[in-house]
């Protein structure tokens, strides 16, 4: 059977008072959308048609990023919900198969519930998603006669006993494409709003004998986004979640409300996360790692058993091997750090190989950006990097090979040689005492002056 996503984003979302598409604002470092389309991914689609309106360049722009296969298609006024997936029908063409209609803005369904969805359509022409709602406020309200679904009546339209039900209406819906987009065409906007509803289709299939059923979710997973404070709340379902989970599967997280994931964060059993941990995207972090206080991680990946913190940036394209201490106040970027290596204090490590065993001293600095162009920088195995070196990219240093304290390494160091480069030291007998005194008579003839 063959399935096509049809996710309705072409709203305005005029309460997030906002130049950024609603769909596009994120909940754990990805778009609304993201999420939706994600969710969506479980059903094994053949097409994701996107309907977008406000803002169709960035969403187009974001979809492209996210799955180049799916499609975008302009809704240019919104005229209500069936009206934009009626969007959908060109694109759609002879397609056979089943179309399954998400909203953009509701980033917590859980693939199952589509998959819920979907096998009830085998007793079913069309499936609508319900929800209990704890508030049902404006929701619409589905009127169920046994395990039939009679009516969807929008809030506004309802009179006082329909405001009464309490199951609502999520907005999914699944169906065959063919028979939803003929009944789409006889929706009318004859309603309270004006407005063509997708509804409507409930209603409509009835009337011509086909059996319509409604599937119930959790309504945490129905949880719509229409404000910056509802989606500062849908951050904290997610992370309040995510925690949660990481938790379940024997990560140590010592303060969790403290630990911010991204959407793809993994991080494998008995790791220690530390209070106050930041996650970006793309993170990998291996079984009995050490994450200290304070640590920002983002596009890297950390082997089993490796320290890191506190206070410590890792940015894309670190890759700490084994057992690797990264210690306060050093960031890596783009380098690999091999098994047991060290970078432990206020260090700038980018672009770069360390080799095993290597210890890298206090201050040291690659220097990799000449303004215009990136270089590498390169040392080897068990080599000892001395405190406050510069490493003028590109460069290497050589296995075993060392830096004195201080030194500027502006060519390549072969194995096993030490590097010095520092201006020779001379020793001034009693030389402080006389500077002390000259000072100090100076500045009481200044202040004499002043008195
Ligand atoms: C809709 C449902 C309501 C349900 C509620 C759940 C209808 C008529 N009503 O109401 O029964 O309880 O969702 O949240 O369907 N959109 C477009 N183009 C349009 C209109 C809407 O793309 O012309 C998109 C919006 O961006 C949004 C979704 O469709 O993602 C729902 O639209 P919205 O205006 O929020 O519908 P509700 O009035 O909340
Ligand atoms: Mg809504």
């Amino acid at each position: 059977m063959s399935t096509a996503l049809i996710i309705l984003a072409a709203g305005k979302g005029t309460r997030m008072n906002s130049d950024l598409p609603k769909v596009l604002h994120p909940i754990a470092q990805a778009s609304m959308l993201e999420h939706a389309m994600s969710a969506g991914r479980a059903l094994n689609p053949d097409r994701t048609i996107i309907v977008a309106g406000h803002g169709a360049d960035a969403v187009r722009a974001a979809v492209a990023e996210i799955d180049e296969t799916a499609e975008v298609v302009l809704q240019e006024e919104q005229k209500g919900t069936a009206h934009a997936v009626d969007q959908a029908r060109a694109a759609l063409d002879g397609f056979e198969g089943d179309a399954v209609i998400l909203y953009g803005d509701t980033p917590f369904l859980q693939s199952e519930t589509l998959e819920h969805m979907v096998a009830a359509r085998a007793q079913a022409d069309l499936v609508v998603l319900g929800f209990d709602a704890a508030d049902p406020g404006r929701y619409g309200r589905l009127v169920m006669q046994g395990d039939s679904l009679e009516k969807i009546v929008e809030f506004k339209d309802a009179n006082e006993s329909q405001r009464a039900i309490t199951f609502c209406n999520s907005g999914l819906m699944a169906c065959d494409a063919t028979v939803m987009f003929d009944l789409l065409s006889k929706v009318s906007n004859e309603n309270a709003s004006g407005e063509y509803y997708l509804t409507d289709l409930v209603e409509l299939a009835r009337g011509e004998g086909l059996a319509v059923t409604a599937v119930s979710c959790d309504e945490s997973e129905t949880l719509g986004v229409n404000s910056r404070a509802d989606l500062a709340q849908a951050e904290q379902v997610f992370q309040q979640r995510a925690r949660a989970d990481l938790q379940e599967m024997g990560v140590t997280l010592m303060a969790p409300e403290t630990v911010f994931l991204a959407y793809d964060t993994v991080i494998g059993r008995d790791t220690v996360i530390e209070p106050n941990v930041v996650f970006g995207t793309d993170v990998t972090i291996e079984s009995g790692a050490l994450i200290r206080a304070f640590s920002h991680l983002e596009g890297c990946h950390v082997s089993r058993g490796a320290k890191v913190g506190p206070y410590a940036r890792l940015r894309p394209g670190a890759e700490l091997a084994e057992d690797t201490h990264i210690g306060n106040f050093v960031e890596i970027k783009n380098a690999e750090i091999a098994a047991g290596a060290k970078v432990n204090h206020l260090s700038y490590i980018g672009d770069a190989s360390v080799g095993e065993a290597t210890n890298i001293g206090a201050g040291t600095i690659t220097c990799n950006y000449d303004g215009v162009m990136k270089h590498r920088t390169e040392i080897g195995p068990r080599a000892f990097i001395g405190s406050n070196t510069l490493l003028i990219a590109p460069v290497k240093v050589g296995r075993d090979a060392m830096t004195a304290s201080g030194t500027v390494v502006t060519k390549d160091v072969e194995a096993e040689d030490l590097a010095i480069s520092r201006v020779p030291q001379t020793n001034k007998a009693g030389r402080a005492g006389k500077l002390m005194d000259m000072l100090r008579a100076k500045k009481a003839r200044l202040t004499k002056g002043t008195k």
